[in-house]
């Protein structure tokens, strides 16, 4: 099913051929003029630049005029004028108008097309075990979630991964603070090799009080570091006991980390780490080494991936250090080999940070070198930070970390407010009452969120991010609720949904707004772009505002056939608003 731009598209594309231009001279597009018409095509000042080129003085004005000659007439184009120096602006027909929503309507995917299917790993998330989870991971959780959902909602098939980080020094501050505290357990006793305890020695209470504690005494004490040093590198040589207690606290961390991720809504379907491909470490760097590709320098070993066009110096991957200790580059070098054997992806995209962009420019490289993937299979996708209104990095009050659960807390009750403000739910149980706040809250947090271009640092201001006017969350839950209680009310009148026929420039104009959900969906999709899809969601919601302000669905005196269709155009609307937000990762309550 073409979209009406499509249609278009397809009328203007055979006229420019038929004059002897290039289709793409045919592309249209929505106007930068809505007041004028609703689409335009600007291709005759490409045929024009053509001819020019080939020493002719065209005039573009003529050409449009031809062009207007040959598409005028067709069932899809009410209205064509040329304006300026060539422009031409469309207005498709009602009735074309009308195909378009019944198709829309018609549809699972309200209008969205199916791609073919590509495997795509998505690597997002990245707590680290026993570490608290900061703003970082909240944004790569929100961002990674919705390309995941996205992708699939295109039909990719997608994997979503949240590659704990789970081999570094943090362990070896857990073990050793475990050790003064408890050191009659058996993990602690180097000739013990085998038959640890199958319960965890620690709960999550015991890692969150462990590892802040090691990591402050390290801090000023350099014997306290060492002995943390000393017992990571001996953790990833294979110490059994240590090994035993890496497993466990992986274990707690997991259960602890599903939760906090699925109190936002995100879902991993993979929960590997880098310790799970620890064992693959010695072959990969065998494997570099006969490939001439590893050499060693200053007694760490290391691959060179500078290039002579780079503008600024890329660094040697680091894949052992001098102490013989793997490093970050070298897990993630290893997690590549784990997933080109396991999953054999098209794709992998890493939801990280914008400040590890180097790090990964040097895996890839690496990855390239190898010959295990080609340069466009792996994509960093960077995202900037979440701020403090100072404009640095988001703190809490006393300059601590703010906790997940503390920040789902503080919008939740920041949703609260603004409920109770608005009136709205307060004659609700108290049960009801509270998981509308708290769905309000992470909408509000998420579409914030999501609503940035990717790339860009933005403040975080809670009561901006909770209002009900304006690009924000909770105004799109109100919308969809508001359009779920209108069809609850035309449930109660008996009323039902019947074909579409577009009268009324409000009724257009939603219908125009419904058209370029798949464009949306395939603009934030080649460019990992979740702002596109806010963009197309908020245009929808307004839209809809419109269309019920002037076109009355439910009121005595409309006639059943345009109640019948009012209303199936509604609830198309919300339809689609609910996989936009579906996609976005926003629950949406019955009612508010
Ligand atoms: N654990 C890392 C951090 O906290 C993020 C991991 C990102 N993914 C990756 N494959 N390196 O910075």
């Amino acid at each position: 099913m073409s979209t009406l731009l499509e249609t278009l598209e397809i009328a203007f594309s055979e006229a420019f051929e038929a004059l002897g231009f290039p289709k793409a001279c045919g592309t249209v597009r929505e106007s930068d003029r809505p007041d004028l018409a609703p689409f335009q095509c600007n291709g005759a000042m490409m045929a024009a630049g053509i001819l020019k080129k080939k020493g002719e003085t065209p005039n573009p004005r003529n050409i449009a005029s031809q062009v207007v000659a040959a598409v005028q007439g067709h069932p899809a184009v009410a209205t064509l004028e040329i304006a300026g120096p060539g422009f031409i602006n469309i207005t498709p027909t009602l009735s074309e108008v009308s195909d378009r929503a019944n198709g829309i309507a018609g549809d699972i995917k309200t209008g969205a097309t199916t791609h073919i299917s590509q495997k795509i790993i998505i690597d997002y998330g990245g707590a680290n075990v026993a570490k608290p989870m900061h703003v970082g991971h909240l944004r790569s959780a929100v961002i990674g979630e919705c390309l995941k959902r996205l992708l699939r909602f295109q039909g990719h098939s997608v994997i979503g991964d949240v590659h704990l980080g789970d081999w570094g020094l943090q362990m070896g501050h857990l073990i050793t603070e475990l050790e003064d505290e408890q050191p009659g357990l058996p993990y602690f006793d180097v000739s013990k090799t085998e038959g640890f305890p199958k319960k965890s020695p620690v709960t999550m209470e015991d890692l969150a009080r462990l590892y802040p504690n090691a990591s402050h005494k390290a801090k000023t004490d350099p014997q306290r570091m060492t002995r943390s040093r000393e017992a990571t590198a001996e953790l990833q040589q294979g110490r059994a006991g240590y090994r035993a207690l890496l497993e466990h606290f992986i274990t707690v961390s997991i259960a602890a980390l599903k939760q906090g991720y699925g109190a936002m809504g995100v879902e991993f379907d993979l929960w590997k780490g880098e310790a799970a491909v620890d064992a693959l470490i010695p072959d990969m760097i065998q494997g570099f080494k006969d490939q001439g590709i590893a050499e060693e320098s200053d007694g760490a070993l290391i691959i060179r991936v500078a290039r002579e066009d780079d503008k600024a110096e890329i660094p040697p991957v680091m894949l052992l250090a001098r102490s013989g200790a793997v490093l970050y580059h070298t897990t993630d070098l290893a997690t590549l080999v784990d997933r080109k054997a396991e999953i054999d992806p098209d794709k992998i995209l890493y939801v990280v940070d914008q400040r590890q962009a180097l790090h990964f420019t040097q895996v890839f490289r690496a990855a390239v070198k190898a010959g295990w993937y080609d340069e466009d299979q792996m994509e960093h996708l960077g995202f900037g930070t979440m701020n403090g209104k100072d404009g640095k990095p988001f703190k809490t009050r006393d300059g601590g970390v703010l906790r997940l659960d503390d920040l789902l807390d503080l919008m939740t009750d920041s949703a609260n407010t603004r409920l109770i403000e608005a009136g709205i739910g307060q004659d609700f149980d108290e049960t009801e009452r509270m998981d509308i706040a708290r769905k309000v809250g992470i909408a509000a947090l998420k579409f914030a969120d999501l609503q940035n271009q990717r790339t860009t640092n933005y403040i975080f201001e809670p009561e901006r991010f909770t209002a009900f006017e304006g690009k924000t969350g909770p105004y799109l839950l109100y919308a969809t609720v508001r359009i779920k209680s209108i069809l609850r009310k035309a449930k109660s009148l008996n009323v039902e949904a019947g074909p579409i026929t577009i009268s009324e420039p409000a009724e257009t104009q939603l219908v125009l707004a419904l058209d370029a959900f798949d464009r949306a969906l395939t603009l934030a999709s080649t460019k990992y772009a979740p702002h596109i899809l806010c963009e197309h969601i908020f245009r929808v919601a307004q839209n809809f505002s419109r269309f019920y302000t002037d076109c009355p669905i439910l009121v005595d005196g409309t006639n059943p056939a345009l109640k019948a269709s009012r209303l199936n155009l509604a609830q198309t609307t919300l339809r689609q608003l609910e996989h936009g937000l579906q996609i976005l990762g926003i629950e949406t309550p019955d009612r508010m």
